[in-house]
């Protein structure tokens, strides 16, 4: 077999076979095949597309590039969610304990951010002595007698799609549906679930900017999962704004606290919900999405759900007081309102962009060698659709730099007022098997 042959295959839009494909993977991985011949394939791939057996092929052929993850020693149906990727989704840090607290089983692999969209790993690591390098024993140990655990992801785990994405990323063919399909999907089936829920995200703040695009994706990703034997559900989420009001780390970690206390913002509490349920009816701990979600509503109402959260920060080294000391987290040294420039409704805030002021004073990374700092952030005041009189804070700069013209500047840019707006709908879709 040659490279060269299933390049120009591709290129004149033929379909693959699984061993021209595996004989791609396995040799990009262990350095046989180069560069070059690696983007121009991703290309021929980005232009012509692929079947769904082509997509499960590469997805599987990833999947076993590294290690897999064997969790067959965890009790119950272990279930995943996964998010393609937003601004403030703070999801994670709610979800996750809640649907333990009901005795669902989260072994949950998490990444740091990059660009504007945070990771749950870094949001995290703001919480004191908080880590997530655990073995294996610790990681299964964790959930059998908590029901939860968070570990950063193993150097040995699809080593083919980190070396395709760092490719990717500078070759202009990220956004392509069947190599994020089997990028997103390689990792999941790698790290042991039985079940996986997918966030799908569209809009300004997403991968997908449509729905369109983003049902295709969803929907080309659970038949992936099908396939190999996982149970799959997708829900469509908007990510045209940030989701809640907070973008940062600490100040996401709080926000995530005050949710599982009942007091969180409407939308991700609802994202949390939607979410949730579904993973709850995978792990056959309801036999309906609607039981599912009374009972999810119940441990956010009686508090189940936040003693999980501490259980679990002091479970990975943290510090459990940030719980009802929420100024036990890094504190900024100052705290900067924006006033609004007129008077009537939000009608625009562009996701992305937003994301990208946070990320200026710090709070994400621009490479993958930047440190975060976790103090700062911007918590917004208002949201699309509510109305706003001028002078009135639209937000507040969490900073530890006294000037932030800059930041100013570009989130005055990003947010839109206007005489009118039309209300957002926060979940666009549900797609089961
Ligand atoms: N997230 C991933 O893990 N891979 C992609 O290709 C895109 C988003
Ligand atoms: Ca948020």
């Amino acid at each position: 077999m040659r490279m060269v042959d299933i390049i120009s295959k591709k290129r004149d839009g033929a379909e693959l076979t699984a061993e021209e494909i595996k004989f791609f993977v396995d040799g990009y991985t262990n350095g046989g095949i180069p560069d070059y011949q690696a983007s121009a394939l991703t290309m021929a791939i980005y232009f012509q597309d692929m079947s769904d057996r082509e997509i499960a092929d590469l997805t599987l052929a990833m999947a076993h590039s590294g290690k897999i993850l064997d969790l067959s020693a965890i009790d119950g149906i272990k279930v995943d969610k996964h998010s393609t990727g937003g601004v403030g989704d703070t999801t994670t840090l709610v979800l996750a304990p809640l649907v333990a607290s009901l005795g669902v089983p989260v072994a949950k692999m998490s990444g740091r951010g990059l660009g504007h969209t945070g990771g749950t790993i870094d949001k995290l690591e703001s919480i004191k002595g908080f880590h997530t390098e655990l073995s294996k024993e610790e990681f299964v140990h964790l959930v059998n007698k908590d029901k939860i655990a968070v570990m950063g992801q193993t150097a040995d785990l699809t080593p083919a799609d980190k070396k395709l994405y760092a490719l990717r990323d500078v070759t202009a063919t990220v956004d392509s549906i069947p190599l994020i399909a089997s990028s997103i999907m390689s990792k999941k089936i790698a790290s042991g679930a039985d079940a996986i829920v997918l966030d799908v995200t569209t809009g300004a703040g997403a991968f997908m900017k449509n729905e369109k695009d983003a049902v295709r994706l969803a929907e080309t990703m659970v038949r992936i999962g099908n396939h190999v034997g996982r149970r799959m559900m997708a829900v469509i989420s908007d990510m045209s704004q940030p989701l809640g009001f907070a973008i940062g780390n600490a100040i996401e970690v709080k926000e995530a606290i005050d949710t599982l206390k009942g007091k969180g913002p409407e939308d991700l509490t609802e994202l949390v919900l939607a979410l949730g349920s579904q993973m709850v009816v995978l792990a056959n701990r309801a036999p309906s999405a609607a039981e599912a979600r009374k009972m999810l509503e119940n441990a956010l109402s009686n508090g189940t759900g936040l003693e999980k959260f501490k259980s679990f920060v002091a479970n990975q080294g943290g510090d459990p007081s940030i719980v009802d000391h929420p100024e036990n987290l890094p504190q900024a040294r100052y705290k900067i309102d924006l006033p609004a420039r007129s008077t009537g409704f939000v009608s625009e805030m562009v996701a992305d962009q937003i994301g990208l002021a946070a990320m200026l004073l710090g709070a994400g990374r621009a490479t993958k060698n930047d440190t975060i700092d976790f103090a700062v952030g911007i918590l917004l005041k208002k949201k699309v659709g509510d109305q706003v009189v001028q002078g009135e804070p639209l937000a507040t700069i969490y900073s530890n730099r006294e000037d932030i013209e800059d930041v100013k500047e570009k989130i005055y840019q990003n947010i839109t007022i206007s005489d009118h707006c039309q209300a957002i709908k926060l979940i666009h879709k549900i797609i089961t098997e």
